[in-house]
């Protein structure tokens, strides 16, 4: 099928490259210049596992293209996708000016019928408003041409999003239309062998089914995270109660993992939208507003620690930070806890030494150059002469470091483990100072 995808981010650029993988001819339009001409190069503006190939591959085929042309992309695609940001406004709400902007280029160009596919994070109502949009074009440019506004929500995770975009757990598409239906069938029939994964609904609830999803799995990260909090003051370690809550299947393993703090591009501007969706319709969502509260408390808990630890004076320390991105897998650094421990770092007079195994680039973008501000080529030269370490990020490459390194290498043999990766009695028998979260250890009064 022909398709287009509009904004080669890291939703539109996955989903452009999986569909075309199995056979779509895939057009990506992005408003961003630069992003398109490397793309054309073979290089690729996000670091996601799997992606290289799999854009290159397509591209050389000829199933993918990139282009700044709007026209061409409209042109091209009877299936055409949103794929834009949606980033918060300034009281929380999403920004739909970029998805709306789409929706008009589209009925600019159009010139046959469409169907319209709001894949970005859009709150309840928005594709009423797409709709609007695209039927006020078409009046003014004096055309009547049919078109459709389907719901077809994301689910991907980064780190794994292209994974996830080929064994979806399931796809959700909002329409009332039973033609648009079996159009959409037919785009993901590949990806929906073996058992069935469409899950077809209204559009209204297929946009709140992924404001719920992610509101779902930040009140799981804000709930053991509080759990957490008592656990250290009360002397108990929150990774024994995981391991006793997680065995009942009514609870889970999955996402009870406590920690500094939920971050990244979704959650935080999600709970944000749906606490305003539900402000807006008269709701008072107690809930919601409390899971995003305790995460921005839980955002600050490295800095306490290590101000506290410290007595308070942080001036001219110099503190090793293992991990930027905010999560593993990724070179995000969007809304990450990093970014709060370092800033507050900053302000209190401290240096920071920081190694990521892929976002150093992204903070350099994010920074730029800074005095304080050293982004050290391997997380063992982060460590050289530093007063403390302080793990933000889970990567792999810091699940098993070499302990007697960081002990020579630190002036103050103390980490600040944000994760929860390292056994905090090993630590202490070794002489390393220990404060994870939760865990029972605690320097804050
Ligand atoms: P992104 O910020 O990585 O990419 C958005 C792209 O859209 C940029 O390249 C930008 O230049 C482009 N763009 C903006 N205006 C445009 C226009 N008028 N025409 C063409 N291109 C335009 O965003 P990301 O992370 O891919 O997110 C996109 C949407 O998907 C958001 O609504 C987000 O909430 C949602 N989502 C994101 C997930 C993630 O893990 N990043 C997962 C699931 C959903």
């Amino acid at each position: 099928m022909k398709v287009t995808v509009f904004g080669i981010g890291y939703v539109g650029l996955v989903q452009a490259a999986v569909l075309a993988e199995v056979g779509h001819e895939v057009v990506c339009v992005d408003v961003n210049v630069e992003r398109v001409e490397s793309l054309k190069k073979g290089i690729i503006p996000i670091y996601e596992p799997g992606l290289t190939p799999l854009v290159q591959r397509n591209y050389e085929a000829g199933r993918l293209q990139f282009t700044t042309d709007a026209a061409h992309g409209v042109k091209h695609g009877r299936i055409q996708f949103i794929a834009v940001g949606t980033p918060p406004d300034e009281d929380g709400s999403a920004d739909l000016q970029y998805v709306l902007a789409v929706a008009k280029t589209i009925a600019t160009y159009m010139e046959s019928s469409k169907i319209i596919v709001d894949k970005s994070t859009v709150p309840v109502g928005t594709a009423d408003k797409v709709s609007a949009c695209v039927a006020a074009v078409l009046a003014e440019r004096g055309v009547e041409l049919g078109f459709d506004v389907v719901s077809n929500p994301e689910f991907l995770k980064e780190g794994a999003a292209v994974a996830d975009c080929q064994r979806p757990d399931r796809i959700v598409i909002g329409t009332d239309s039973a033609a648009v239906e079996e159009k959409m069938r037919e785009l993901y029939a590949p990806f929906n062998r073996n058992h069935e994964k469409l899950i077809v609904m209204d559009v209204r609830s297929a946009e709140l089914t992924k404001y719920a999803a992610n509101c779902m799995l930040a009140t799981k990260i804000s709930f053991m995270n509080e759990m957490a909090n008592l656990a250290e003051l009360l002397g108990a370690d929150i990774e024994k109660v995981r391991q006793g809550i997680g065995s009942d299947p009514r609870i889970g393993y999955h996402f009870i993992y406590p920690g500094c703090g939920y971050g990244g591009s979704c959650f935080p501007k999600d709970v944000q939208a749906l606490v305003r969706t539900a402000e807006k319709v008269g709701y008072v969502p107690e809930l919601l507003k409390s899971v995003e509260a305790v995460n921005s408390r839980q955002k600050e808990k490295l800095f306490s620690h290590v101000e506290a630890y410290f007595g308070g004076d942080l001036q001219g320390k110099r503190i090793a930070v293992w991990g930027l991105s905010f999560k593993p897998n990724t070179d995000d650094m969007r809304d990450a806890s990093s970014r709060v421990l370092m800033e507050k770092l900053w302000a209190a007079g401290a240096v920071v030494q920081a190694y990521d195994p892929e976002a150093m680039n992204e903070a350099q973008r994010i920074y730029g150059t800074r005095s304080d501000l050293n982004l050290m080529g391997t997380k063992e030269a982060a460590l050289n002469g530093a007063d403390a370490l302080v793990v933000c990020t889970e990567w792999n490459a810091f699940k098993a470091p070499d302990f007697d390194l960081v002990q020579e290498s630190l002036k103050h043999p103390v980490i600040f483990d944000g994760r929860n990766l390292y056994d905090p009695d090993l630590l202490e028998s070794r002489g390393i100072g220990y404060y994870g979260i939760g865990r029972g250890r605690s320097v804050l009064g």
